[in-house]
């Protein structure tokens, strides 16, 4: 089998590609041939027996897409993006990557489709930013996006591209809205939900975080772990029964920060509690206000998606894959 992983040097590449060389029989069928390609060189995982060729450049290029597509993987797994906070800073950036680059896999995929029939599995990373406030009762599938970034509202483009893609045959697609991934391994990054996993990710390895918004402040959750395994799934599954809404609302976990906080307590204990820092930051407030706060998955979750249970969970998760020590 043949994957190719675009925005395989990101965070949930790099989790996808962990997974599978820890569990090379995932996928049911062995993986044999891996093109990995990202703006950025991604990193191979040691451990994995397949023919890995890494290819660095910007997807939206002329050409880029052609040249990936010309290997003719079995499986697209589409992570490359622009994301939230970069997208709503350029305008043109987030349509060219998300929206030009998604279009242009797609266009090459359909080329040799009406050639010779080739017809990929493609998984497509959408977002819960697909959703905009004010929220129904119920946020379910049967909802219609109604997004209030450029990035949710590339998100959306993207998964109506997927859907008619997929109802013409051009490819068996398959779009997964990600609940915010957390913790986040690394150095804190620039997206406004990056306080999420900072407040965990920091003190737990001694460090101080800052918190900019209210501790009543509920989201949507699941682990780096999760988020591979709703890859692993998505991959291997039987996509008839998804008709023509080819995207899922993966599953999560709705928590408050302040159950975030005591989950840290309850692994870390007070002195890492305290290393985190408040200091509002009405704009970060703002945009965190926009966002859902749970979202119904039972969708998903009839096909055989699942997630992480309790924070306790998620923090467990961090500290094992990331191999931490507990304060
Ligand atoms: N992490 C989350 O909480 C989350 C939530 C919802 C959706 N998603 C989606 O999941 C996907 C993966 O997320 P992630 O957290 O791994 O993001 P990430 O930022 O860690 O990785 C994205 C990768 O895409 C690459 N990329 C960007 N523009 C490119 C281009 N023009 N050509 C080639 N590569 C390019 C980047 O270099 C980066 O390595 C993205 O599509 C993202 O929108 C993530």
């Amino acid at each position: 089998m043949h994957i190719l992983i675009t925005g395989a040097a990101g965070m949930i590449g790099a989790k996808f590609l962990q997974r599978l060389a820890r569990d090379p029989g995932a996928l049911g069928r062995p993986v044999t041939r891996l093109t990995l390609a990202d703006a950025y060189p991604a990193a191979a995982p040691d451990g994995l027996a397949a023919a890995v060729e890494v290819r660095v450049g910007d997807l939206a290029d002329t050409g880029a897409a052609a040249a990936l597509i010309a290997g003719r993987p079995d499986l697209v797994v589409h992570l490359a993006a622009v994301v939230s906070g970069e997208a709503e800073a350029d305008f043109e950036k987030g349509y060219r990557v998300n929206v030009t680059g998604l279009t242009a896999l797609l266009e090459e995929i359909r080329a040799a489709n009406v050639a010779e029939g080739y017809r990929p599995r493609f998984i497509y990373a959408s977002s819960i930013a697909v959703h905009g406030a004010p929220f129904p009762e119920r946020l379910d599938d049967d909802v219609a996006p109604a997004p209030l970034t450029s990035y949710g509202t590339q998100k959306a483009i993207g998964e109506l591209l997927l859907a008619d893609y997929s109802r013409r045959g051009i490819v068996d697609g398959i779009g997964l809205r990600f609940p915010t991934i957390v913790i986040r391994p690394g150095a804190p990054n620039k997206a406004a939900s990056g306080f999420f996993s900072g407040i965990l990710r920091e003190p737990l390895a001694g460090k101080e975080a800052v918190l900019p918004v209210a501790d009543t402040v509920r989201h949507w959750f699941a682990s780096p772990r999760s988020a591979a395994g709703f890859l692993v799934h998505a991959a291997t599954i039987d996509l008839a029964p998804l008709g023509q809404k080819r995207t899922l609302t993966m599953p999560g976990l709705s928590a408050t920060v302040a159950e975030e906080i005591e989950a840290l307590r309850r692994f870390a204990g007070e002195a890492a509690v305290a290393l985190i820092r408040r200091e509002p930051d009405p704009a970060v407030a703002r945009i965190v206000a926009g966002w859902p706060e749970r979202l119904d998955a039972r969708r998903a979750e009839s096909l055989g998606f699942s997630a992480d249970r309790s924070f306790d969970d998620i923090i467990r998760a961090h500290v094992d894959d990331e191999g931490i020590g507990a304060a």
